[in-house]
């Protein structure tokens, strides 16, 4: 079969062990969050029919797109005729052996990441190496390189956070965007295939977890960005509202420049010109309690977006509206109370790190 994908064509199949699935909604919401930026460089990990080496090949001068499955490479060099690219280098193996010893700008990498017993299918069964291809990512980067991952985990249902402390490698910053996570019932019905077989099939599964105590599965988008140093692995790790849209990615690389502004100290935000993005919304309501108007918080959201949203509690609002890139934050925070001033400093910080403010000069 043919599907075609934001111009590109991608040649895939039906339902077999070794099956080169088409344009999921997986592959749509990764290649939706990979950064725009040009790069020398790429890396698709698993690339299966090539979708997200093909989206890569139109930034990045050379990519290499590699997969454990021979058919996928097949399908994959189809893929690439019949879109027109010629930059991608078609390479078989496990994960990053077929690449030992190379660097690149960037990596993206939607693994088979579904937790199950199943061992059937190449695409979706095999979570546990999922840890291993992002910790061994710091290796196949350069200096601020990016490594971009969806990823399934088990954890406690009130900690999605701790488990992925160990996935991260060090000499690299995380941001994580939890996006669901599921009790192991709802996770088999979703993952587990209409047939005349998906009563006992469920039932193994649930099992399955029962015998590993696994209460929780997380999903989530992994952003990784190695360091110059090989100093310890940072996290951030972010809730998300809604799903990510197409073009995430540019609000992904947002955060990454906000959190390097936020990192820089107070006298460097203060001294900073910041401005609200285009395509900020803000949704306020106020209302009536003894006999006064009173404004409530607000609430922001961007597009496109990872799915992160931002609260501004109401007396902070005039600085939100202060932030038009004309004056240096230091101004703006006047524009508020004495008593609000060190609060207005410390949200004007998170907004940057969420990518809903960002200096001026550094605007497209
Ligand atoms: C979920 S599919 C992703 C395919 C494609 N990148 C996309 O986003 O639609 C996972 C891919 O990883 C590949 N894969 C599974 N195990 C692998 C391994 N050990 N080494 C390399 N690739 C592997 C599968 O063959 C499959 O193509």
């Amino acid at each position: 079969m043919i599907e075609e994908f934001d111009g590109l064509r991608l040649v895939c199949d039906r339902e077999r062990p070794d099956v080169v699935q088409g344009v999921t909604s997986a592959a749509r919401t990764l290649a939706g969050l990979l950064v725009q930026r040009p790069v020398r460089t790429a890396l698709d990990l698993g690339t299966g029919c090539g979708v997200l080496a093909l989206t890569m090949a139109r930034r990045a001068q050379h990519v290499v797109a590699s997969d454990v499955n021979p058919r996928a490479l097949e399908f994959g060099r189809r893929s690439a005729h019949l879109s027109g690219i010629a930059n991608v280098e078609w390479r078989q193996g496990d994960w990053y052996a077929p690449v030992r010893g190379r660097r690149f700008e960037l990596i993206a990498c939607n693994p088979p990441y579904v937790v199950s017993p199943e061992t059937r299918l190449l695409f979706r069964d095999g979570s546990d190496a999922t840890a291993g291809v992002v910790r061994t990512a710091a290796e196949y980067l350069v200096a601020g390189g990016l490594a971009e991952f969806l990823i399934n985990w088990v954890h406690e249902p009130d900690d999605w956070v701790t488990p992925l402390h160990d996935w991260i490698p060090p000499g690299c910053d995380a941001l994580v965007v939890h996006h669901a996570t599921m009790r192991p019932g709802q996770y088999a019905e979703t993952w587990v295939p209409a047939g005349p077989d998906r009563d006992a099939r469920m039932a193994r599964w649930l099992e399955w977890y029962r015998d590993r105590d696994i209460k929780a599965i997380g999903a989530a988008f992994l952003l990784l960005r190695r360091r110059e140093d090989d100093g310890a692995a940072r996290l951030q790790a972010l809730e998300a509202s809604t799903a990510p849209t197409p073009r995430a990615g540019l609000h992904a690389e947002r955060m990454l420049r906000g959190t390097d502004l936020a990192s820089r100290g107070d006298e460097a935000l203060r001294a900073a010109a910041l401005a609200v993005v285009d395509g900020v919304r803000v949704e306020h309501g106020t209302r009536r309690r003894s006999g006064e108007w009173q404004p409530g918080q607000a609430t922001l959201r961007v597009v496109p977006t990872v799915g992160v949203q931002a609260v501004v509690p109401a007396d902070l609002l005039p600085m939100l509206w202060g932030l038009d890139g004309t004056r240096q934050l230091g101004a703006v925070l006047t524009d508020l109370p004495g008593e609000n001033r060190a609060e207005g400093l410390a949200l004007a910080r998170r907004l940057v790190e969420l990518g809903f403010v960002e200096a001026a000069a550094d605007r497209s």
